[in-house]
């Protein structure tokens, strides 16, 4: 088996934690990487517990300086895949939608993953092999109400994924977009509990009537799911699956 190095954003919580937890299972290093490098140092923490590989590292995908850092501190660790991860939620009506949050968002979603892709690259072209995943969403696909700047987003890293899949079609790099619907992380449960302020609905309502309410499945996606669809992308026999989407929606957009 091909074991990778792979530097995962957003790592120290939810998906990003869960992501890394299952790769290093398979045998992959993970470069651990959070906005907090506690977070992160926790999730490192409890690879090496079970034997894996990985180190921690504090990285703010949205600051040139700080990613810049984070490269300088790897030194001769060869980063294989890039997993833009990081992400943030904020629900709110486009009229009460602050403008800071739109900007934030927009920053870590968006530009977060135009930064680390266009860092990791030329290293990636020099070693001859990289594979670019990034967390999309559902919302890549579809939209939910109060969810502007995060839908926006979403659907922007499709344009991205495609764009840098055309300019990589010359190696052997790969771009794709993961999409799943509803994971239970703790950006999932703030959303319930913002939705069912904003709908004046019941946690449990929320959880029934909105969010699994769409998918046939009826069911969260979990990590080892999303963790599966990397295994495949990054191995050999992915090398011309690139410019794609893998939705894992329970067949909410099969409607
Ligand atoms: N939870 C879901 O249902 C779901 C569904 C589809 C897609 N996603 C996507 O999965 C990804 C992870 O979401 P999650 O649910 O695990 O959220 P989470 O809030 O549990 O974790 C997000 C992590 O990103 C980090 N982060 C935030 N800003 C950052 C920055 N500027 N630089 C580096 N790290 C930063 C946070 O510190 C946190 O550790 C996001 O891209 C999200 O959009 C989540």
């Amino acid at each position: 088996m091909n074991t990778r190095t792979l530097l995962i954003t957003g790592a120290g919580s939810g998906l990003g934690r869960g992501l890394s937890l299952c790769l290093a299972q398979q045998g992959h290093t993970i470069l651990a990487t959070d906005l907090h490098l506690e977070a992160a140092q926790e999730t490192a923490a409890q690879i090496e517990t079970t034997g894996g590989s990985a180190h921690a590292h504090a990285l703010d995908v949205t600051s040139e300086k700080s990613i810049q850092c984070f490269l300088s501190e790897l030194g001769d660790i060869k980063i294989d895949v890039l997993v833009n991860n990081a992400g943030l939620q904020h629900v709110a009506a486009i009229e009460e939608f602050s403008i800071e949050k739109w900007d934030l968002l927009m920053s870590v979603l968006l530009r977060g993953t135009f930064l680390m892709t266009r860092a990791v690259l030329p290293a990636m072209r020099a070693q001859g092999f990289g594979r670019v995943i990034h967390i999309g969403s559902i919302h890549s696909l579809i939209a939910s109400p109060y969810k502007s700047a995060y839908t926006a987003a979403k659907h922007a890293l499709i344009g991205f994924s495609k764009t840098l899949a055309l300019e990589t079609g010359d190696a052997d790099i790969t771009s794709n977009t993961i999409c799943p619907a509803y994971l239970r992380t703790p950006l999932v449960e703030a959303q319930i509990k913002d939705q069912a302020r904003t709908r004046g609905l019941s946690e449990d309502e929320v959880i029934d009537r909105v969010m699994l309410a769409p998918m046939p499945k009826k069911a969260f996606i979990t990590f080892e799911e999303v963790a599966a669809a990397i295994e495949y992308l990054i191995s050999p026999l992915a090398r011309n699956v690139t410019g794609q989407t893998i939705t894992m929606d329970g067949g909410w957009t099969a409607q």
